[in-house]
């Protein structure tokens, strides 16, 4: 086969059973979003590249090395979104939401980001996320981290995963932690990976989360953010863990949490999971205070979250949950003079809102093993003697049991 006619690396193709896992995550986080105040809004899936730019930073390697960067015929540089806070942020900006404050939106789409593929990590993905925009007290945070805790209970994975929390402080502590740290890793410059080096000047707290093991044994040593942390910052994140506790939500602190995006402060979190391989963030956000006027809008705070939706797709294949909906029932032709009744009562029977499968090829054996197969939980069965008599078969697919019924006794009973 030509490589045209393959799916570009890192993209794939979604069946119908993905797609009813993706369904089933999006209605459920869309749904429960709607219960804390949440309106759904979709933002374009291309931007002027300065969108992201300009907000995720200079060092991040979504900017550096991962972004869908494209002139369009105009001659206007735009990029396919590699994430939403920004377009978002962008959206509240050009649409003057800073009058209605606070503005609490949920979206779910792609996002676009030329990583190395491999499990859990693809270069066209699906996130669901919220923002909570205008508010400043940890409160929000509190009420975001209930949301994706609540989210991640009806999806049935929340034994397979861990909060973890960390406080990136205000402006002020990050400012006099960096000299800190800058002055403790300047004396192993040589030492520290080539990335490291680039971000020592530039983005030095995201050495923190350098995977290198070099920088890993390095940092062991290094003074941590928390020493630093202004009296106001150390009073946020103990009310964001206080309400946490409250609210029966356990978490872990893990200082050498800093994200990957230069647009968060005070509090950050990744639920992470280590059924996933090397892809362990399920979900993660944080606070961003500084960005909205970063872009040149009004100075307004905002929180939220971002999870992606192919990884808590893999996660809940053990669980099933997606499974469950209305019972399916198979409608099993036995002779050809029952066909246009069975068609008839396939008709009403999807009409009164249930699924129903009629297989249409093979003998009844083959009839009945695809009903099995297709996960139905009864056969009606039409043959000669149904049709002159006017009577439905109706056989428990679990158990085995039949019996026949005249169509006032059925509808009785199905209704
Ligand atoms: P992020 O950590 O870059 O944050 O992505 C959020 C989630 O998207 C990750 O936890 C992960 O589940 C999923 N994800 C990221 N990259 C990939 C990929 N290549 N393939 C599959 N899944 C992936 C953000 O995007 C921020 N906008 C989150 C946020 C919202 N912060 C504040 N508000």
């Amino acid at each position: 086969m030509s490589n045209n006619l393959q799916a570009v690396r890192g993209t794939r193709d979604l069946l119908p059973e993905e797609c009813d896992r993706f369904r089933f995550i999006t209605d459920t986080s869309y749904n429960i979003a709607r219960l804390y105040g949440y309106g759904e809004i979709a933002t374009p899936i291309f931007e002027f590249t300065d969108v992201f730019k300009r907000t995720l930073g200079e060092t991040a390697d979504i900017v550096n090395k991962e972004m869908y960067t494209f002139l369009d015929r105009g001659g206007d540089s735009l990029t396919l979104r590699p994430e939403g806070t920004a377009s978002i942020a962008r959206c509240f900006i050009s649409g003057g939401f800073a009058q209605s404050l606070p503005v609490r939106w949920f979206y779910s789409g792609p996002m676009f980001r030329y990583e190395r593929p491999q499990k859990g990590r693809y270069r066209q993905f699906h996130q669901i996320g919220v923002e909570c925009l205008g508010v400043n007290s940890p409160l929000a945070d509190v009420e975001c981290l209930a949301l994706s805790y609540d989210l991640l209970k009806a999806l049935g994975l929340i034994d397979k995963v861990q909060l973890e929390i960390n406080t990136l402080g205000d402006l002020e502590s990050r400012i006099r932690y960096r000299e800190q740290l800058v002055a403790f890793l300047a004396k192993y410059k040589q030492d520290l990976s080539k990335d490291s080096q680039d971000r020592l000047d530039k983005n030095p707290l995201r050495i923190l989360d350098s995977k290198d093991e070099r920088d890993q044994k390095i940092l062991t040593e290094a003074p941590h953010l928390f020493q630093y942390l202004t009296e106001d910052s150390k009073q946020f994140f103990e009310t964001v863990k206080e309400g946490l506790s409250r609210l029966g939500i356990p978490f872990l602190i893990n200082p050498q949490l800093v994200r990957g995006l230069d647009y968060y402060c005070h509090t950050v979190f990744e639920w992470t999971t280590t059924q996933l391989g090397a892809q362990s963030a399920v979900l993660s956000g944080g606070r961003y205070d500084g960005l909205i006027q970063s872009m040149g809008g009004p100075q307004t705070p905002g929180v939220g979250w971002a999870s992606g939706v192919e990884r808590l797709s893999l996660l809940l294949d053990e669980t099933n949950l997606h499974k469950v909906g209305p019972k399916k029932i198979a409608v099993i032709i036995a002779d050809e003079s029952a066909e246009m009744r069975s068609l008839q009562l396939t008709h009403q029977l999807r009409q009164k809102g249930f699924q129903v499968e009629m297989p249409l090829s093979g003998n009844l054996g083959k009839k009945m093993k695809r009903a099995d197969k297709a996960g139905c939980s009864w056969a009606l069965v039409l043959g000669e003697n149904e049709i002159k008599e006017q009577k439905i078969t109706l056989k428990d697919l679990s158990s085995g049991a039949q019996e026949t019924l005249s169509e006032e006794q059925f509808w009785n009973r199905w209704s």
